[in-house]
């Protein structure tokens, strides 16, 4: 019996090492152990063995399951290294360059919002960036927006648990939010509070609204800022300074009006509608563009400017919805999807 016991090991171990796929293990295990296997076969006939002879049998028979046992688990645990190994691939070093990593395309946002950029840059204006995580104060306080304005409301604005904290984004009084900014106006505090005017800063970025997502709706969008400080600002300086970017990023066609509209920041305020029937797919006369009007008094007060001194104008529009009238693009999600049949378009 010890003999036979011994052979069949041996037979195992030389017939698991070879095995190489999960069927061919399946088959090769009841040959040993299932109902009509070569072990459980020997283990049938302990029925025969003499009394006296059991005990030590008994130990060889187990001995000799938990070696094949053994031998068992090893070829599976191979055969499911090399099905993982298989899958992962040829092993890769991720720092070496890209074989060929073709030249890559600015997205159709970078592409508007650089336009905007230069185009403002060639008036004087400065590019100011500020962060997408605000505080209350930067993002409404400070703009005239009290606590109790529907701009506030939790209904359109993410806020942040009273528990987190930005060590890069101070906030003036210690209880207050913070906020994913609701619009780029923010910058125009910061950069007031940087230094005294004059000041001429356009600032993009991201902007974050509690909105449902569908064509013209995204929850987070960007927005284009200008902000200009000086003595003598008029509502015709910001009229001519619409009307100057949207010709020269929409073409000669372009016209601008304005609507009449409330911002706690700006008094008088307005809404901007933009006239460009040039451009293919816009179908509508008048489209709206942004919001804008003369710095409020009570905005140069908080940040320590002197009102019968200063006077200025603001502006914010957003980013998507120029470049979807300068490319025609009619859906805002095409933007985000990461779709290279889309973004190709743009190189
Ligand atoms: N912040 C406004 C918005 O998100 C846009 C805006 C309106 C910006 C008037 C301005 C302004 O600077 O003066 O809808």
């Amino acid at each position: 019996m010890q003999d036979l016991l011994t052979a069949l090991v041996a037979k195992a171990a030389a017939e698991f090492t070879s095995l190489q796929s999960r069927p061919a293990f399946e088959a090769a295990k009841a040959r040993y152990v299932g109902p009509n296997g070569e072990f459980t076969g020997l283990m049938k006939q302990m029925a025969g063995v003499p009394k006296e002879q059991r005990p030590v049998i008994g130990r060889l028979i187990n001995e000799t399951k938990g070696q094949i046992q053994t031998l068992l688990d090893t070829a599976l645990a191979r055969i499911e290294a090399a099905e993982m190994q298989a899958q992962l691939g040829p092993a890769i070093d991720p720092t070496l360059p890209s074989p060929d990593p073709g030249p890559g395309t600015h997205h159709p946002l970078t592409l508007v919002r650089e336009e905007m950029c230069r185009i403002l840059r060639k008036v004087g204006f400065t590019v100011a960036d500020g962060p997408e995580v605000e505080t209350e104060f930067y993002c409404f306080d400070a703009l005239n927006t009290p606590a109790d304005h529907p701009a506030r409301d939790t209904q359109d604005t993410f806020y942040l648990p009273e528990s987190a904290r930005f060590g890069n984004v101070s906030k003036k009084d210690p209880g207050e939010r913070y906020l994913l900014r609701t619009h780029t106006s923010s910058v125009q505090i910061r950069t007031m509070l940087k230094g005294p005017p004059p000041i001429r800063i356009v600032s993009p970025g991201r902007v974050y609204r509690r909105d449902t997502t569908d064509a013209t709706h995204s929850a987070n969008f960007h927005q284009l800022e200008c902000l200009y400080v000086d003595k003598n600002v008029t509502v015709r300086d910001l009229k001519a300074l619409l009307d100057y970017i949207f010709e020269s990023l929409l073409g000669k066609a372009t016209k601008t009006r304005f609507r009449p509209h409330y911002f706690s920041y700006t008094e008088p305020s307005f809404e901007v509608d933009l006239s460009a029937q040039h451009l293919p797919k816009v179908k509508k006369e008048w489209i709206e563009i942004g919001g804008c009007g003369m710095v409020d008094p009570t905005v140069f007060a908080s940040v320590g400017y002197d009102p019968e001194v200063w006077t200025g104008y603001a502006f914010g529009m957003g980013l998507e919805r120029l470049a979807m009238l300068l490319y025609g693009i009619d859906d805002i999600r095409y933007f985000y999807q990461n779709d290279l049949r889309f973004l190709k378009q743009f190189a």
